[in-house]
C-alpha cells in the first residue's frame, strides 16, 4: 500500500507515545453492554474481568492490535458498591474476582492497554461509588498502581464548581503519579457543551480528549443527530482539536444493530474526518464481515490517523440533500466525503474538484471504502460520485505535483 506509506510509520509512532499525538483507538464496554452486572444469568454479556478478557483476546488476536486499536476500557459498573476500609475503590469481587491489577496484566501481555472509568461526583452515573475532589489524590494514585494506561472521567453527581476544581486536579494527579495515562474528561457534556461555558482551550491544556456531547446509542438517529451537532458547531470546536486534544463525539456503534451498511460506512468516514478517537462498542466475538470489514479499513484509519492531526470540516449542505465533508492530511492530500441524506434512491452527484474548492492541477484520487486502484483527475475535470442513501463516497486525494494545487482550510 504505497499510497499510505505514512501509515506504518503514524501506527508506530502512535503505539509507542502515551501523549496522543493521534487520537485513540481500541474498544469500550459501554453503548453495547452498559451496566449488565447479572453474571448469573448472562454470563457472557455482563460486565466482568471475563468480557474484558475476551475483548483483550479478539484484540490481539484478530488483527485488531496491529491496525491501532490498542485500549481495552471498562466503563461504569465495575466497582465494588463500597470502597474498602481505607478508603480506596475496589472492583466487584464476584465480577471481578482476579482485581484489576491482573487484569492489567492480562491486557498488557498481548500487547494492549487498559482503560477505567471514574466520575467526578458523588456516585457514578449508575450509582457506583464517586470520586469527590477529596479522593481525586487517591484514586489517581490507586488506577497507577494497578497499571491502568487510560481514565475516562465522567461528571454525574457534580456542581459546576466541583468540576472546576475537579477535572483540573485528576489532570494533576493523573501527572503526578508519574505514570502516562490518557486522560478523557466528559466535563463539556455537564455544562452546556459550547463556550463560554465550555474553555476548550483549557480542556486541551488539560485533558487528551474530551465528550462534547450526548450518548451515543444505537441507532441512526443517534448517529445522525452527533454529527450534526458538531459539523453544526465546527467553528467552536474544530480548532480546538489537534495532537494530544481530541473532541470525543462517542463510540464507535458499527457491528451493533441499529446501521445498515451505508450508515457504518458513512460513521467510519465522518469519525475520522473528524479526527474523533476510534473506540468501539460492539461485539467483537461475533462481529460480521461487512463491518470487521469497515472498522478495519487501512485507508479510513489512516485518514483518521493522520500526523497533522486536523479536524476536517463540512464544507457545505446542497439542497439536494447531499453534504460534502473534507480533511487536510499530511503531504498535501486530502480526504473529501460525499454523503447523502436521501432517502429515495442512489443520487448522482456532479461537481469538480475546482468547485470543491481545490487548487488547479492533477490529481491522484483513490476510493477509502471500493479500495480501487488510485485514478488520475484534473482539478478541472467534471465527474459524477454516485451516493448511496444515507451513505458515503469516501476519498483520499493527493496532488500529483506537491508544491501547489491542495486545498487551503476556509
Ligand atoms: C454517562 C457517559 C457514558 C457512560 C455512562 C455510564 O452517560 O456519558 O458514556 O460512561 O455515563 O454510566
Amino acid at each position: 500500500m504505497l499510497f499510505f506509506h505514512n501509515y506504518k510509520k503514524n501506527i508506530q509512532l502512535f503505539m509507542t507515545l502515551d501523549n496522543m499525538n493521534t487520537p485513540p483507538m481500541g474498544w469500550m464496554a459501554w453503548e453495547r453492554f452498559r451496566c449488565d452486572t447479572d453474571c448469573k444469568d448472562d454470563l457472557e454479556n455482563c460486565i466482568s474481568e471475563k468480557l474484558f478478557m475476551d475483548m483483550a483476546d479478539r484484540l490481539s488476536e484478530d488483527g485488531w492490535r496491529e491496525l491501532g486499536y490498542e485500549y481495552v476500557i471498562i466503563d461504569d459498573c465495575w466497582m465494588s458498591r463500597i470502597r474498602d476500609k481505607n478508603g480506596t475503590l475496589q472492583p466487584d469481587p464476584d465480577r471481578f474476582p482476579s482485581g484489576i491489577k491482573r487484569l492489567a496484566d492480562y491486557v498488557h501481555n498481548r500487547g494492549l492497554k487498559l482503560g477505567i472509568y471514574a466520575d467526578m461526583g458523588r456516585w457514578t452515573c449508575m450509582g457506583f461509588p464517586g470520586t469527590t475532589l477529596d479522593k481525586i489524590e487517591l484514586d489517581a494514585q490507586t488506577f497507577a498502581s494497578w497499571g491502568v494506561d487510560y481514565l475516562k472521567f465522567d461528571g454525574c453527581n457534580s456542581n459546576a464548581l466541583e468540576q472546576l476544581l475537579g477535572y483540573p486536579l485528576m489532570s494533576k494527579a493523573l501527572n503526578a503519579t508519574g505514570r502516562p495515562m490518557v486522560y478523557s474528561c466528559s466535563w463539556p457534556v455537564y455544562i452546556g457543551s459550547l463556550p463560554p461555558e465550555v474553555n476548550y482551550t483549557l480542556l486541551g491544556d488539560i485533558c487528551h480528549l474530551w465528550r462534547n456531547y450526548y450518548d451515543i446509542q444505537d441507532s441512526w438517529d443517534s448517529v445522525q443527530f452527533i454529527m450534526d451537532w458538531f459539523f453544526n458547531n465546527q467553528d467552536y470546536i474544530q480548532p480546538a482539536a489537534g495532537p494530544g486534544k481530541w473532541n470525543d463525539p462517542d463510540m464507535l456503534i458499527i457491528g451493533n444493530f441499529g446501521l445498515s451498511l451505508e450508515q457504518s460506512r458513512t460513521q467510519m468516514a465522518l469519525w475520522s474526518i473528524m479526527a474523533s478517537p476510534l473506540i468501539m462498542s460492539n461485539d467483537l466475538r461475533s462481529l460480521d464481515n461487512a463491518a470487521r470489514a469497515i472498522l478495519q479499513n487501512k485507508a479510513a484509519i489512516s485518514i483518521n490517523q493522520d500526523p497533522l492531526g486536523i479536524q476536517g470540516r463540512r464544507l457545505f449542505k446542497e439542497k439536494t440533500k447531499i453534504e460534502v465533508y473534507w480533511r487536510p492530511l499530511v503531504d498535501a492530500a486530502s480526504a473529501l466525503v460525499f454523503l447523502s441524506r436521501r432517502s429515495d434512491m442512489p443520487y448522482h452527484y456532479h461537481t469538480s474538484l475546482e468547485k470543491l474548492g481545490f487548487g488547479k492541477g492533477n490529481y491522484e484520487v483513490y476510493d477509502v471504502f471500493e479500495g480501487s486502484k488510485p485514478k488520475p483527475l484534473n482539478s478541472t475535470e467534471q465527474f459524477t460520485v454516485s451516493i448511496n442513501p444515507s451513505g458515503v463516497v469516501m476519498w483520499y486525494l493527493k496532488p500529483v505535483k506537491t508544491e501547489s494545487g491542495h486545498r487551503t482550510l476556509l
